[in-house]
C-alpha cells in the first residue's frame, strides 16, 4: 500500500567527496603532446582531480551522499532509496548496493542508473517519480564517475576533458512541490559520438558454440560533433523545462550545467540571455567528471552560501547516448 507523504519534491542537501590528489595541465604535457594554453583555451579547464589508490567509485560516492545526507539534516537510516548515476562502477552488477552497505542505509533499497553524463539529471527526475507517487519519502541521488579508468591517455584529443568526482544531493517529499518542470531526451542514431564500448573476440566453447569474451576499449569521441549537438539541443531542452514550469529564464538564479566545456557553457548562456554571474562554473579546477559534475558544482555553490532558500536551479547534463536533459527546481524544505 503506497503511504501518504506530501506529494511534492525538494531538494534539501547536497554533497561532493574531496579528492585530493590533482592533475593540472602542465603536468598533462608531459603525457601527451599538449599545452596548458590550449587546453585552457579551447575548454576552460586547468586541473583536474583522479582517485588515488584506495579510493573507488564506492567510497566516493559515499561521503559525497554522506554529506548531503548531513546537510539536509538526516540520518542514513532515514533514507528510503539510492539511487547512483554513474557509467565508471567499481562492479559491472552495480555499485549502488555497496555505497548503501558503506553509509549504513539499512532501510534503503538502491540501484543504479547509467545514462554517461546526463546520468544525475536522469537519476533526479527518476528520484522524483517514486516521491510524487508517495512511494519513497527520502531520496539519496548520486552522480560519480572515475573516467580516469576508462580513458585512453595516449589519446589528447579526449583525455585533457576528463576527472574523477562525485555529487549528491538529498530529494524529499514535502508538501509544497519544489521540483517546477523536467524534459529528458535520447537520441541513438548518434551513438558512435561518444563511446566507450565493449569489444570481444568470439571464443570457442565446444562444438559449435562460440563465447564473446573481452573488455570495455577506452573512451572515443567526436569532439565537433557532440560540441555541435551540446550547443543547440542544451538550450532547447531548458526552454522547453522553462515552458513547461511556466516559468521564464529571468526566474533563473542558477544555471548549473554539466560541466563539460566552457564555451559550451558561455554560448548556452548566451542563447538563453542568462547573465555569467548566474552561471556556475567550477571547469577549472574539476575537468568533466561526467555524472559527478552537476552535484559537485552545485554543491560548491551551496556550500559557498550563494545559494539561497527559494533560489530557482536549473540543471542540464548532456552527453552519451547520446542524451541530455534539463530539471528546474527551487532550492531547499
Ligand atoms: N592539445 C593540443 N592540440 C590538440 C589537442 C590537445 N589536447 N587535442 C586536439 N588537438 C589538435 C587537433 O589535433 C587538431 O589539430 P589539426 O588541426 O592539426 O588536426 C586541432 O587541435 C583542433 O582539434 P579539434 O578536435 O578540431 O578541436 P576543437 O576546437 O573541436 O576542440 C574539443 C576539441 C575541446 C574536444 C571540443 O570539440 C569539445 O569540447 N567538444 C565537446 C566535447 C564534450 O563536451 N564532451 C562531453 C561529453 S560528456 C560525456 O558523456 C562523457
Amino acid at each position: 500500500m503506497l503511504q501518504q507523504f506530501g506529494n511534492g519534491v525538494s531538494v534539501t542537501g547536497s554533497g561532493s567527496a574531496k579528492l585530493t590528489t590533482q592533475l593540472d595541465n602542465e603536468a598533462l604535457s608531459q603525457v601527451v603532446d599538449t599545452s596548458d594554453e590550449w587546453i585552457a583555451t579551447r575548454t576552460g579547464i586547468r586541473k583536474r582531480h583522479i582517485a588515488e589508490e584506495g579510493e573507488c567509485l564506492r567510497t566516493l560516492a559515499a561521503e559525497a551522499a554522506q554529506g548531503a545526507i548531513d546537510l539536509a539534516g538526516l540520518e542514513p537510516g532515514d533514507i528510503d532509496l539510492i539511487i547512483l548515476a554513474t557509467s565508471t562502477p567499481d562492479d559491472l552488477f552495480g555499485s549502488a548496493c555497496q555505497v548503501q552497505a558503506e553509509l549504513g542505509a539499512s532501510s534503503a533499497v538502491a540501484f543504479d542508473l547509467t545514462a554517461a553524463c546526463s546520468g544525475f539529471v536522469f537519476a533526479m527526475v527518476n528520484a522524483a517519480q517514486f516521491i510524487r507517487t508517495g512511494v519513497y519519502r527520502n531520496v539519496v541521488v548520486i552522480g560519480a564517475d572515475l573516467l580516469s579508468r576508462w580513458t585512453d591517455w595516449t589519446d589528447r584529443r579526449t583525455c585533457v576533458l576528463f576527472g574523477d568526482g562525485a555529487g549528491a544531493v538529498v530529494m524529499q517529499a514535502s508538501d509544497r512541490d519544489r521540483l517546477r518542470g523536467f524534459e529528458l531526451r535520447s537520441n541513438g542514431s548518434m551513438n558512435s559520438c561518444l563511446n566507450l564500448s565493449y569489444q570481444s573476440q568470439p571464443k570457442k566453447l565446444v562444438n559449435d558454440v562460440a563465447i564473446q569474451q573481452g573488455t570495455f576499449q577506452p573512451i572515443t569521441m567526436n569532439g565537433r560533433e557532440i560540441y555541435k549537438f551540446a550547443v543547440k539541443r542544451v538550450p532547447e531542452v531548458i526552454e522547453k523545462t522553462l515552458f513547461r514550469a511556466e516559468l521564464t529564464t529571468d526566474d533563473i538564479d542558477w544555471l548549473v550545467l554539466h560541466q563539460a566545456n566552457q564555451r559550451i557553457l558561455d554560448a548556452v548562456a548566451e542563447r538563453l540571455h542568462i547573465p555569467a554571474d548566474r552561471v556556475v562554473s567550477n571547469m577549472a579546477q574539476h575537468g568533466n567528471t561526467s555524472a559527478a559534475s552537476i552535484p559537485i558544482a552545485l554543491d560548491e555553490v551551496v556550500r559557498a552560501g550563494k545559494v539561497k532558500g527559494g533560489d530557482t536551479i536549473a540543471v542540464a547534463g548532456f552527453g552519451a547516448g547520446l542524451t541530455w536533459g534539463a530539471a528546474i527546481f527551487e532550492w531547499g524544505k
